[in-house]
């Protein structure tokens, strides 16, 4: 300690701080690689952290855009991060370079949470053997037991039934349908890996649903960008456990579902559900330390295809009811198309949508607008790659800003409206787009290789926003900043005050703060009006003059 006084501390500060200054510069020594991606200049040791708007990244990543290009780069800490905007940039990488791009970054805290290689489930899955055996096991089943298929659309029109009696029954009170619609969600992918249905009060359900929600909320924070980006933190006892609590929950119970399940197996008969098929994997990959068929592996992609297929689908819908309710004239249309081709007595089919051009077009514009991804999942490079002329390192984390793909104002005719057009040709038939990318592009893409069938999952979505949502049009949405989504936002909300009415003549003081219904409006006799309060999230990209606004 002695040592520590006086002359000696002045120096030993100086040799300290030039350590770190070279370690920084070793870290970040690739951008003076030539061609690597020019961007903001960072600071040592955090990089651009305190540059990056956490509160509005895709504001900050536009204005970013327009200084340096389409390809930029950022200093996360020390994590480099390449950032992808526009149709070319975006294809180019994800399509064209799939291969060198399909990674995910590593995640410590899931090793910390007992999570091996082999055993990482889909969403985050490194690009490799496991990830592409569970892919292909989870298409191919999910397929089988009715993707696309028969069975499937008759649990999702079961369901959609059981949710508009839901709906109705909220009768003269507002409501916010999310709930509803995690649970109708939350029901078909729990038909596709249980094989069964919740009532909307079981608290099984309930229990899954709120452990999602906290999950998700846990999992978006600061503090878990803090842990994965120093993993050294991960070692104070007992902190990614609290940290982690909701995930470690719903974990428990997934594996408490999954047993259950595995006590009725029958091996004589076929497998019911993915969990079966899973189950019998496992058997035939007894004795292969390699295999991804494992136990922990069952529970991470029950668990990932439930989450990722609950939150995405719900969202959209949410946007669905809200984009219906604010277009009148485009509800009609769908209406009527749905009235020619389906008739009112009978349930939706797959098939139908080959004769409902609008209504498909509809969809395509629910989810280009709705944009409910903006920054998409992380992507890696694996090996050293090329987008758009510059060099991006094996080892660099791409964020691929889909938003600004979905709403790229030399691709769009109307990119910050509500305009079901962009996907009608002249005569009104549907027409593809390539900028079409909700569900990003490439090798992750979610159902991948059969992208067409995505559109087709809001099935339960057209036949809902058809039947049951005569409304009234609201005033224009506030413009306003996006939701609390953490540090850098996975999903876009729709505006979290959306309430909806069954029944307009509910008296004033029932009605949520912020609708502003014509005076003399007459009631309607199902749901009519959306409630447009603080919290709105439409587009955050700054548009040429105020802003951006739903129309
Ligand atoms: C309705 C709308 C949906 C949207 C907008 C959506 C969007 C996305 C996006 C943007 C990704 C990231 C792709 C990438 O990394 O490049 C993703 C991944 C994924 N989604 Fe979805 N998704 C939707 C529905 C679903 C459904 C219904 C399921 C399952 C039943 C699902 C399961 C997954 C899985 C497992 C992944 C990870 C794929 C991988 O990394 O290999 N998604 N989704």
């Amino acid at each position: 300690m002695g040592l520590l006084t006086g002359d000696t501390l002045g120096p030993l500060a100086v040799a300290v701080a030039i350590f770190l200054l070279l370690v920084d510069l070793m870290h970040r020594r690739r951008r003076w690689a030539t061609r690597y991606p020019p961007g903001p200049t960072p600071v040592p040791m955090v990089g651009n952290l305190l540059q990056m708007d956490f509160q509005e990244p895709i504001c900050y990543f536009s204005q970013l855009q327009g200084r340096f290009g389409n390809v930029f780069s950022l200093e996360l800490a020390w994590t480099p991060v390449v950032v992808l905007n526009g149709l070319e940039a975006v294809r180019e990488a994800l399509v064209h370079r799939s291969e060198d791009t399909a990674d995910r970054p590593p995640m410590p805290i899931y090793d910390h949470l007992g999570l091996g290689p082999e055993s990482q489930g889909l969403f985050l899955a490194r690009y490799g053997r496991a990830w592409r055996e569970q892919r292909r096991f989870s298409l191919s089943t999910l397929r089988n037991f009715g993707l696309g298929r028969k069975s499937l659309e008759q649990w999702v029109t079961e369901e959609a039934s059981c949710l508009c009696a839901a709906f109705a029954e909220q009768a003269g009170r507002p409501f916010g349908p999310g709930a509803l619609l995690n649970k109708a969600v939350g029901n078909v992918i729990s038909s596709l890996t249980y094989g069964r249905r919740f009532e909307y009060d079981d608290p099984r359900l309930l229990q899954l649903l709120e452990l999602t929600q906290q999950a998700l909320k846990q999992d978006s924070g600061f503090l878990r960008e803090a842990l994965n980006s120093i993993p050294v933190l991960l070692h104070i006892p007992g902190l990614a456990s609290k940290v982690f609590s909701a995930q470690k929950a719903f974990i428990t119970l997934t594996n408490e579902m999954i047993q259950e399940h595995r006590k009725t197996r029958d091996p004589t008969q076929p497998p019911r559900h993915l969990i079966d098929a899973f189950v019998d994997e496992i058997e035939k990959a007894k004795g292969n330390p390699k295999t991804s068929f494992n136990e922990e592996n069952l529970c991470m992609v029950t668990s990932d295809l439930f989450v990722a297929g609950m939150v995405s689908t719900s969202i959209t819908l949410t946007w669905a009811l809200l984009l219906m309710i604010l277009h009148p004239d485009v509800q009609r249309r769908v209406q009527q198309e749905i009235d020619e081709v389906i008739g009112r007595e009978q349930l939706p089919e797959m098939g139908d949508q080959t004769r409902m051009p609008f209504t498909v077009a509809v969809i395509h514009e629910v989810q280009r607008f709705g944009d409910i991804v903006p920054l998409g999942v992380p992507h890696m490079t694996s090996r050293d790659t090329e987008v758009q002329g510059f060099l991006i390192p094996k080892g660099t984390t791409l964020i691929t800003n889909l938003s600004s793909v979905l709403k790229d104002e030399k691709v769009w005719k109307k990119p910050f409206r509500f305009y079901p057009e962009h996907f009608l040709d002249a005569q009104g038939h549907f027409v593809k787009h390539e900028a079409f990318m909700p569900f990003s592009a490439g090798a992750r893409v979610p159902g991948s290789p059969t992208p067409p069938r995505e559109s087709w999952r809001l099935g339960p979505g057209a036949g809902l926003t058809g039947r049951s949502f005569p409304t009234r049009r609201p005033p224009r949405l506030p413009r306003g900043a996006p939701g609390p989504h953490g540090a850098l936002p996975l999903l876009h909300l729709p505006p979290a005050a959306l309430q909806l009415f069954s029944a307009c003549g509910a008296a004033p003081a029932q009605r949520p703060r912020g609708l502003h219904l014509p005076e003399g409006s007459s009631p309607l006799p199902a749901l009519c009006g959306a409630s447009l309060g603080a919290g709105t999230t439409t587009p955050r990209r700054p548009a040429p003059q105020q802003g951006p606004e739903v129309q």
